[in-house]
């Protein structure tokens, strides 16, 4: 009998379109319980949209999304929700609510979860925001914050309901390469002190090698690596390659659609 638990996320044969262009083209891949997964490619890859499948805020025109082993592609908005509730996410925009404070933001995720005690929900706030570098910020709009603010709010909303897993669109992108430091630092403290599934969309390879154990490589809605870190520089996919090579020239990867599609 296998009784080691399924992985965090099993993605198979993932199809996805708009407007009738293929966005995603049959991705398949695992997230491993516990371990930090990177999702690496150039601009429009598809990875923004395959993250938005992984807590079912779009559903695939085929394929599948499985949870902790579960299929949740016939769940419910409810059964979603509940989902939801386990999978922190941090968008790429940060997507705060503006009319709400800092300290609101972060509390929002803590109501909607149910809890209804203030000193609770404010020595949370508290706390997450500090794990972030902004202890005590709790009175600012978001209007009146910097992008690298803004973005570390987001962490902390997203961290605030101890989810079990985090979904992370580009973390760093935005942000001084100090800070850039400490949010990848972060996520792989929560990962080897908490033992949170993390996801972390990103084009940055130095934070990749430091915080990510596994790693999922796309170009044009395709997987072309899933493996290990080590392994994905000795990769001789010629997309990978062209993606390393642009990177040790410190130039960003290919980004515009004739590239990407070429
Ligand atoms: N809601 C949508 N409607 C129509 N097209 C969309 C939508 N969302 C994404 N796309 C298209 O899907 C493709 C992939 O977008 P996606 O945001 O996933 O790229 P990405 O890999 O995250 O890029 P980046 O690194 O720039 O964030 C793009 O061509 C984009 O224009
Ligand atoms: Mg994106």
């Amino acid at each position: 009998m296998n009784l080691e638990p399924p992985p965090y996320f099993e993605i198979e044969d993932l199809y996805q379109a708009f407007d009738g262009q293929a966005v995603l083209q049959g991705v398949s891949f695992k997230v491993p319980r516990g371990r930090t997964t990177a999702i690496l490619g150039g601009s429009g890859a598809g990875k923004s949209v395959l993250l938005r499948h992984l807590n079912g805020l779009l559903k695939p025109i085929s394929g599948t999304v499985r949870v902790t082993g579960i299929d949740i592609g016939a769940f419910s908005e409810r059964q979603l929700r509940s989902i939801r509730r386990r999978i922190g996410v941090l968008f790429q925009d940060g997507a705060l609510f503006d009319s709400m404070s800092v300290g609101e933001n972060v509390a929002f995720p803590l109501r909607e979860g149910g809890e209804r005690s203030a000193k609770t929900i404010a020595d949370r706030v508290e706390e997450v925001l500090s794990l972030v570098g902004l202890s005590g910020q709790q009175a600012k709009m978001p209007d009146a914050l910097s992008g690298g603010m803004r973005k570390r709010v987001a962490l902390a909303r997203a961290l605030a309901p101890r989810p079990d897993c985090i979904l992370y669109d580009e973390p760093t992108a935005g942000l001084d390469p100090i800070l850039s430091e400490s949010i990848t630092h972060l996520i792989r403290t929560l990962q080897s002190t908490l033992h949170i599934t993390s996801v972390m969309v990103t084009h940055h390879l130095a934070s990749m090698r430091y915080a990510a154990d596994h790693v999922v490589f796309m170009k044009s809605g395709i997987v072309r690596y899933e493996g290990s870190v080590s392994q994905f520089d000795q990769s001789d996919d010629e997309a990978v390659r062209a993606f390393l090579r642009a990177d040790a020239m410190a130039i960003s990867p290919p980004t515009s659609d004739k590239i990407e599609s070429s």
